[in-house]
């Protein structure tokens, strides 16, 4: 994909793969992209936006990768959404045409930053949930003879950012489409609390009342002569509501191209998970076997350096009878009571929860059958100012 000289490269000590590689000799711990099931998970999630009649502005920090970026947008996806200024200059350089900070910016430095975004080729499209940083905004848009596009941010349930009254989203928007340099363009309202709601039924009450909400803050922007081109939100446990709901334009959906343990566990309308009836993993954190000392425990080198357990330990993937069940600095403990994992096998891990975990690894491995068939930077990893 992205034109890498690999003679820079050295596998094992800055790098844990080549493409052409067999996939058994790939360095360990690192995460792999099974292909064929990532190009499934994204066909099928463009293709039910295509069906709902729905844009999809994929969440890029969630692989911050720009050649999974591209695939997407290859496939129809609008543009990308990310979190971080850093992270859209990231994608930016890379070719992203159309980039939405769902986040407020309010370092002047940052916001300084994101003015000069257009420079780099890309539309910039940021949130507001103050009125007092509509000034900054312009301010800076003006110096750098650019346009920032603003939504203004309603939280919608996940009690982060965003304003909960429809006058103040009005005096906003109003504020935003007086100012110079600054165009309004919608709303944006992730209700990022309940996207991993075990229950179907628990997740539609919250995206209702969310619903609610943004229509009747978008009937009053209109009643104000005020037109929104992008009503964004939605993720994979919930873009089917807010796919169907006639008020939503655009939906920002990122985990469903990895997938991971703690998305795993949700279910759909018919109490099915939905990673066996929706999106499957494509993403693993291959680890190696190092001791088994123990008759009954394998360690191996996927610790806490190499992802994140905040929602959860992961899961071994493929191999019944075998758990996860400690991770330290630079050791995961795998209970295997029937001495099933020898020393150096390698094991497929599906991470606890997909977006910090790859924001501590520099590569992905891309696996197709048992070959390497690339290997892509994590473009925007690390980058959080
Ligand atoms: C603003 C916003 N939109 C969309 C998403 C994507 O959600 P998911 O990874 O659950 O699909 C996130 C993730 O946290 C988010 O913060």
């Amino acid at each position: 994909m992205k034109d890498m000289n690999f003679e820079e490269y050295e596998v094992g000590y800055n790098i844990p793969a080549k493409p052409g590689m067999n996939a058994a000799d790939v360095q360990t711990p690192c995460l792999i992209v099974d292909m064929d099931v990532l190009e499934e998970n994204l066909d099928k999630m463009q293709k039910a936006a295509d069906q709902m009649g729905v844009r999809l502005r994929v969440h890029g920090k969630m692989h911050k990768s720009a050649d999974i970026a591209k695939m997407q947008i290859e496939r129809g996806a609008c543009g990308i959404c990310c979190q971080k200024v850093s992270e859209a200059e990231a994608f930016a350089r890379e070719g992203i045409k159309d980039i939405l900070v769902s986040n407020e910016v309010r370092d002047p430095a940052k916001i300084d930053r994101l003015a000069r975004l257009p420079k780099l080729g890309a539309r910039a499209i940021v949130c507001v949930d103050d009125i007092a940083n509509v000034a900054d905004l312009s301010a800076a848009a003006q110096k750098h003879g650019t346009e920032i596009e603003c939504l203004v941010e309603i939280d919608c349930g996940a009690g982060r950012c965003g304003v909960t009254e429809t006058a103040d989203v009005v005096k906003i928007a109003k504020a935003i489409d007086a100012a110079q340099g600054l165009k309004f363009s919608g709303i944006q309202a992730y209700q990022g609390a309940m996207q991993h709601l075990d229950r179907y039924e628990d997740r539609k009450e919250k995206i209702d009342i969310a619903v609610a909400m943004v229509r009747k803050a978008v009937d009053a922007l209109k009643a104000e002569g005020l037109e929104c081109d992008i009503v964004g939100g939605g993720g994979t446990g919930s873009y089917y509501f807010e796919g169907t709901s006639g008020v939503y334009n655009e939906l920002q959906c990122g985990s469903y191209a990895f997938m991971d343990a703690d998305y795993g566990r949700i279910l759909d309308e018919n109490g099915q998970p939905i990673s066996e009836t929706q999106f499957a993993s494509s993403l693993f954190l291959l680890t190696q076997v190092m001791s088994h000392a123990k008759p009954d425990k394998a360690v191996v080198d996927a610790g806490l350096k190499a992802q994140s357990v905040d929602s959860g330990l992961p899961k071994v993937h493929g191999i019944e009878g075998v758990e996860y069940v400690k991770c330290s600095d630079e050791h995961g403990v795998i209970a295997d009571p029937e001495g099933k994992l020898a020393i150096n096998q390698k094991i497929r891990l599906i991470p606890g929860h997909c977006d910090p975990t790859c924001n501590v690894h520099d590569w992905y491995v891309l696996v197709r059958g048992d070959r390497v068939e690339d290997v892509i930077p994590v473009t925007a990893r690390g980058l959080a100012y």
